[in-house]
């Protein structure tokens, strides 16, 4: 028998694509063009499947795996499915090697108008959620070699200008964004001498979306001075990922050429 040469290509693990036209939709597509199968978490089945199977028909590879919420149980079961998942292509299995936790609720408002539930939802999203989802990464990726990289995978983080700066309608939002970012900085610290790589990015600007596209007040400005395109974060991302371990990066902030920051 010949030797095995083929390599199972690697899995990207998304975790919330909002409607499918911002970031994380953006990702999914990019990381599936660069040889990647791509496993989508969302809230929501129909969302990831109708994601997955536009991703399968331009010639990618792509699985939906939809739970009900962020929370930290949901988040080990759903990563439970994408471990287990047979893909159809092949046999082998594949390493998991990008994970890349996305989700964000717009949660702007006044403190006094902030409910517990906009409170939970806050945190599920920023802190129960990604807690869970960085331990499945963290665990799966111990089970990877190092690749050409000097890797065994990476571990991302969706981050906003909240990250940092708390502001008038921003205390629930903040309240988790900064949770994130310590949960980040603390998984870099204790697992970059294991090789795994966790990058955190501050999305510091409005992203160009369906619901948010050309300036109405200004036909002729180009989007893209004002607003972040998705595909832009995402290969960003797709940088981050393709870093090798003699000079990786932490965090990085991103935002369009005429923010005011
Ligand atoms: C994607 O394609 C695979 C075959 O490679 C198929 O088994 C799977 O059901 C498809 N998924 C979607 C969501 O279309
Ligand atoms: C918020 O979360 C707490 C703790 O899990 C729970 O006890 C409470 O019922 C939740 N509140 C709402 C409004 O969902």
């Amino acid at each position: 028998m010949a030797p095995r040469t083929t390599t199972a290509r690697p899995i990207f693990v998304v975790a919330g694509i909002g409607a499918g036209a911002g970031t994380g939709a953006s990702a999914a597509r990019l990381f599936a063009a660069n040889g990647f199968r791509v496993a989508i978490i969302a809230r929501g089945a129909d969302r990831a499947e109708k994601l997955a199977s536009e991703i399968n028909t331009s010639g990618g590879e792509a699985a939906g795996f939809g739970t009900s919420d962020y929370t930290y149980k949901s988040i080990l079961a759903v990563w439970d499915t994408i471990k287990s998942y047979k893909w159809p292509s092949t046999q082998e299995s594949a390493p998991i090697r990008v994970a890349l936790w996305n989700t964000g609720d717009p949660l702007f408002k006044g403190f006094l108008d902030v409910s517990e539930q906009d409170l939970n939802l806050s945190l599920e999203g920023s802190v129960q959620g990604p807690f869970a989802f960085a331990r499945q990464a963290v665990l799966t990726f111990r089970e990877n070699e190092v690749d050409d990289k000097g890797k065994r995978g990476t571990l991302l983080f969706t981050g906003a200008t909240a990250s940092t700066r708390g502001n008038t309608w921003t205390s629930a939002v903040a309240a988790g964004k900064f949770g994130l970012r310590a949960l980040s900085q603390s998984l870099a610290k204790e697992f970059g001498k294991e090789n795994i790589h966790v990058a955190h990015a501050i999305i510091d600007g409005g992203i160009l979306t369906e619901r948010r596209t050309v300036d109405q007040t200004d036909g002729s400005k180009d989007p893209r001075d004002t607003l972040l395109h998705p595909d832009s974060i995402a290969s960003a991302y797709l940088y981050l990922a393709n870093q090798d371990r003699s000079a990786w990066t932490w965090e990085l902030d991103l935002r369009p050429a005429h923010e005011k920051w």
